[in-house]
């Protein structure tokens, strides 16, 4: 098994070496467009192997796709990452250009592999990436909902006083500060519903919370999170390698399931070798479906950018 990630910022690093550690591939290649710093970050990796206990062998490339050749799974984190007070969506001019450019070389060397879209706005980025190469639906995936329903689960286990590995909850919707939406109504810690315990500002506080969770991490770090992405962007790939057939909110294109054509938006769907195999219908309420339409009026405008570039 080889994989690919493009892009070895921090978000790239961090799932490469979440890959690594878990064994995930006999081979994973790092790629940047940058002279050395895949290679230099694939070096720094393959040096804790001994020291962690994986077998996986790492390289690096600048800009060389070859060496991607016959990969199963891509993971796609270039582009820049947003700074202090940027939203997600403001990347989209820049983001787009180099999403593309890599679809296009990765397909040529690798045409079979599930592409994971991780690059922002995700939910755009995710759309061009199926729009442009034409792949069937399932071997595209956004990770959003994954990093988001993560984020979902600490903020609740705050108020709880709980362990967030006993909580059970989703973020469905678009993977932007004002356009994802935490089902708190259908959360539960083990098998109880999470509202049962929570005052209603409570559950206010932390809806709000989770919806600019990585807005707040950007600001406090002066550039975009890279643990909680890269831990999602690997339990994703994970879940396809094995066969896991875990449900995971992601971003996947729609045609006609939860109201919505024409768009690829987070939803509950079941990963597995085939990528996403089908989307599960969580019986949104009237109030949920309408914010879920809203979320993806928002995502369609911004989809309707790409036209413009
Ligand atoms: C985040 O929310 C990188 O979009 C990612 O942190």
């Amino acid at each position: 098994m080889k994989i690919t990630v493009v892009g070895a910022g921090a978000v790239g690093a961090s799932v490469a070496d979440d890959i690594a550690r878990k064994e995930l591939a006999s081979e994973l290649v790092i790629l940047d467009i940058k002279e050395g710093l895949a290679e230099g970050k694939a070096q720094d990796m393959m040096q804790t192997a001994t020291l962690l206990g994986f077998d996986t062998r790492i390289s690096g490339s600048t800009n060389d796709y070859s060496k991607t050749a016959g990969s199963s799974v891509v993971v796609i984190t270039s582009g820049i990452p947003r700074k202090p007070g940027m939203t997600r969506e403001e990347l989209i001019g820049t983001n787009a250009g180099i999403v593309k450019g890599v679809c296009e070389n990765i397909l040529k060397f690798s045409p079979d592999a599930i592409i994971i879209v991780i690059s922002n706005p995700m939910d755009t980025m995710t759309y061009l990436a199926l729009q442009s190469t034409g792949l069937p639906k399932n071997r595209i995936i956004g990770m959003g909902g994954i990093l988001d329903s993560a984020r979902f689960k600490y903020q609740l286990s705050q108020h709880l006083g709980c362990s967030p590995a006993d909580l059970n909850a989703v973020v469905v919707g678009g993977h932007g500060d004002t356009t994802m939406i935490p089902l708190i109504r259908l959360a539960t810690w083990n098998s109880a519903p999470v509202t049962n315990f929570l005052s209603a500002e409570q559950q206010a506080q932390i809806v709000n919370d989770t919806m600019v969770g990585g807005a707040t991490l950007t600001k406090l770090l002066g550039t975009s999170a890279w643990y909680a992405p890269g831990a999602a962007g690997a339990a994703l790939v994970e879940a396809i390698v094995r066969d896991e057939k875990k449900l995971f909110t992601c971003c996947v294109a729609l045609d006609g399931e939860y109201g919505q054509k024409d768009i690829c938006l987070g939803v509950p769907v079941i990963i597995g070798r085939n990528g996403w195999e089908k989307v599960v219908d969580f019986g949104l309420d009237a109030t949920e479906q309408a914010t879920f339409n809203k979320s993806a009026d928002a995502v369609r405008s911004m989809n309707e950018v790409l036209k413009t570039l």
